[in-house]
């Protein structure tokens, strides 16, 4: 008997997860991530931090999972993306911390890009709005502001990288630098209809191509591990960026396939298959997981206030005293009594795209309790999901496809069985919550299985997804209208200033 090895490196923690033939969960080791936050706006990792955590919970699970190295078939990462690492080819020190995805220190670089008109330009050849997000700016951030480094650079002595050619650079002691298409694609340097570095970006953004890694399909082999690292060498055969193997995980291989995170913040992704599909509603094109040479697409959305709302009534209202009393709170009133909350506590995101607006509450009586606001809180989350899968729809329908049938769940919040009702009630689709909600790590594995012919094909891995609860629409489509038109109402006035 042979497993699977999925390592998941996040934004707040370290994970490692062992899977089994049928994608079971055997065991988990995790260790938490320190956050650097320099100044406000500002928010880094510790590289070597994010190495020997990860590398600590790969040697953790196996221990849990009572597995010697030689039980280990294959190796699959997937990542936080577009944090951005640069470091020395020869001495494999960083330059400086890694610049994590939520720093907007590169905003600057970004308003001169798109005063140089680049806009049109970076959304054809890339998918992607000009974002501090992306790590194109914090990596000319770096070059420009690191003493030394853009000569190092020019010479060839750096080498730049997302967190898994990080790891892989580790792993293998040095030897390898390489990443996949979906991490690739979230730089805005990448060309996401030849699968290759653009030039021309390369050349706008003043990065020498000397810096970057070879970019691979993400079930591919990538490399193989330093035998002193983890008792044995082993073959690492998956690579994808957190969010589009959550979306492999979810077995969403095919066009109108689309999966919700609930975590901190949501990231909704749908499969557009090999249709390179521009959103009329903000939304970005991402290149998804690959199995092959040929690009496949998904768009993107975000809500970036999700659970976080959960963790404001907590800390910020002291409404409750820890996140599971939540469902408990918002279920001891039958409904949010008129109450609406928009916590646009940095802006809203697509399909709004307002950076100025800022948290709402709307529709408060003398009847309003705190378990009113609890459960308005709690419906925000499924109100900014519907606006964003609504905005998908027509995106879809608008290029000749269907709109989305069903939505496939995973993330912490997903346990949370009144968000999910309601939010199948708002879309009036079905709403599934799969066996293993652990899909980004599970995406890995399977891209890692995949390569190495320890899963057959895809059709065998859309065998293995098995739902565990269906959450059917039981509100009339009048009433989730009218509901969705309360929800606009608000968001408006969130936006007024
Ligand atoms: O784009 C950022 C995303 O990849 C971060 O995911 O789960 O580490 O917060 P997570």
């Amino acid at each position: 008997m042979t497993y699977l090895l999925a390592l998941d490196q996040g934004t707040s923690s370290s994970r490692s997860i062992v899977f089994d033939r049928e994608g079971r969960i055997v065991a988990i080791a995790q260790r938490e991530l320190p956050q650097i936050y320099p100044q406000p706006g500002w928010v880094e990792h510790d590289p070597m931090e994010i190495w020997r955590g990860q590398l600590a919970t790969a040697r953790e699970v196996l221990v849990k999972a009572k597995l010697e190295p030689k039980d280990i078939h294959a190796i699959g990462i997937t990542n936080q993306r577009e944090t951005t690492l640069l470091w020395n080819r020869k001495t494999g020190q960083p330059v400086h911390h890694a610049i994590v995805w939520q720093d907007r220190r590169a905003e600057p670089l970004c308003a001169k890009l798109r005063a140089d008109g680049m806009t049109d330009t970076i959304r054809d050849k890339t998918g992607l709005v000009i974002d501090a997000y992306f790590s194109a700016t914090k990596l000319r951030w770096l070059l420009d502001n690191v003493s030394g480094a853009r000569e190092q650079a020019e010479r060839g002595e750096l080498a730049f990288g997302t967190v898994d050619s990080w790891l892989m650079w580790q792993l293998t002691g040095g030897k390898v630098h390489v990443t996949d298409v979906s991490n690739a694609s979230r730089t805005m340097l990448f060309n996401v209809h030849d699968n290759a570095w653009d030039a021309d970006l390369l050349k706008a953004l003043d990065i020498p191509a000397a810096l970057l890694p070879e970019v691979k399909p993400s079930s591919a082999h990538f490399c193989d591990t330093d035998a002193a690292l983890l008792g044995r060498s082993l073959p690492v055969g998956g690579v994808a960026g957190d969010q589009q193997a959550a979306l492999f995980g979810q077995a969403c291989f095919g066009p109108g396939m689309a999966k919700n995170t609930y975590g901190t913040g949501c990231f909704l992704l749908m499969h557009t298959g090999d249709a390179f599909q521009p959103s009329s509603n903000g939304l970005l094109v991402t290149s998804a997981a690959q199995t092959s040479a040929q690009p496949q697409y998904a768009m993107e959305g975000s809500v970036f206030v999700g659970g976080a709302v959960v963790q404001w009534l907590r800390d910020g209202l002291q409404a409750i005293k820890g996140s599971a009393e939540v469902q408990g709170l918002a279920e001891s009133v039958p409904d949010s009594g008129g109450v609406m909350m928009v916590p646009a506590f940095t802006g809203l995101g697509a399909p709004y795209w307002n950076a100025e607006a800022r948290g709402t509450i709307t529709g408060l009586t003398r009847g309003t309790t705190v378990a009113h606001i609890a459960r308005a809180a709690l419906e925000s989350i499924a109100y900014q999901s519907a606006a964003l899968l609504q905005a998908m729809s027509r995106d879809a329908v608008a290029a000749g496809g269907s709109p989305v049938s069903e939505l496939r769940v995973d993330g912490g919040a997903c346990v949370n069985d009144l968000l999910m009702q309601f939010q199948a009630d708002l879309l009036g689709i079905p709403v599934l919550r799969p066996e293993v909600t652990e899909t980004t790590a599970l995406g890995a594995a399977y891209l890692a299985g995949l390569s190495t012919g320890f899963f057959k094909d895809i059709e065998q891995l859309s065998t293995l997804w098995r739902v565990e609860r269906r959450f059917m629409p039981t509100m009339g489509r009048p009433q989730a209208g009218e509901a969705m038109a309360r929800w606009e109402h608000a968001v408006r006035q969130a936006t007024a200033s």
